[in-house]
């Protein structure tokens, strides 16, 4: 048993479709990434990276293959979790490019909305956001509708949210598209953090090879197949 594995792949595959309208998306991928990893998934528009993000989260059934996630093998050509719900909620927090805030709640109910779903006692619960707030920089802003913020600000947010269920994989898809250049970096270098200090794997789309110097390894779809090199340039 490896207990620095926070994700296995093995000879996963997904195609949309059946028959002659059958399209093939990712072949025989095969990978594994360590507890506390910041990752890069890079590839042209339409190569698979939503779609492998999402089998990875559980949230896209794949067409064949194994994911383990930690020590429990998650799919073997099925399903192997009685609750892929659960295992989300407790195991998984998701990024996007829009921040996906829910308007009508402040910042304070957006962020403890699935702790709270997920039937954590409150008084866990407060510390754990106050801590995650603080880490932000963001506390004052506690109390604040999402309208009320910038989308540098919006996005901490969700970075926020991402981390209130002390998930062990993050999956950020294009977390940055957003922001402007100097706000990118500041997002990058906060989740590369947290990496560090809170031992989540974290896998991050982007577009930007601005980006990359921050990852420790980088993922790349070509032709279906996926790559993963450790990164050289990883100066940061
Ligand atoms: N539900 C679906 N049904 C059929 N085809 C799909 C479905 N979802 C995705 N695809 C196809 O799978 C391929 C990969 O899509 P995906 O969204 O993963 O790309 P991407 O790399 O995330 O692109 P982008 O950078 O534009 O977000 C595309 O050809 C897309 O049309
Ligand atoms: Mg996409």
């Amino acid at each position: 048993m490896n207990n620095n594995l926070a994700m296995k792949i093995e000879n996963l595959e997904k195609s949309f479709g059946k028959g002659e309208s059958e399209v093939s998306v990712i072949k025989d991928a095969n990978f594994s990434l360590n507890k506390g990893e910041f990752v890069a998934l890079v590839a042209p528009s339409g190569a698979g990276k939503t779609t492998l993000l999402m089998m990875l989260g559980c949230v896209l059934e794949p067409t064949s293959g194994k994911i383990t996630i930690g020590n429990e093998v998650v799919y073997d050509n099925r399903w192997l979790v009685k609750d892929d719900r659960e295992l989300r909620r407790k195991k998984i927090g998701f990024i996007f490019q829009a921040h996906y805030l829910i308007p009508f709640l402040n910042v304070e109910e957006n962020i403890t909305l699935l702790p709270y779903q997920n039937r954590e006692k409150e008084e866990v619960v407060k510390p754990r956001v106050r801590e995650i707030m603080e880490y932000l920089d963001m506390t004052d802003k506690m109390h604040n509708m999402p309208s009320e913020l910038s989308g540098g600000q919006n996005q901490r947010i969700a970075i926020a949210r991402a981390l209130a269920n002390n998930p062990d994989i993050i999956l950020a898809d294009e977390p940055t598209a957003a922001l402007d250049k100097e706000r990118a970096i500041s997002v990058v270098k906060m989740l590369k953090k947290i990496t560090r200090e809170h031992n989540v794997t974290i896998i991050m789309v982007t577009h930007d090879d601005r980006l990359l110097p921050y990852c420790d390894k980088v993922l790349t779809i070509k032709d279906k197949k996926i790559d993963i090199k450790e990164n050289e340039d990883d100066i940061i």
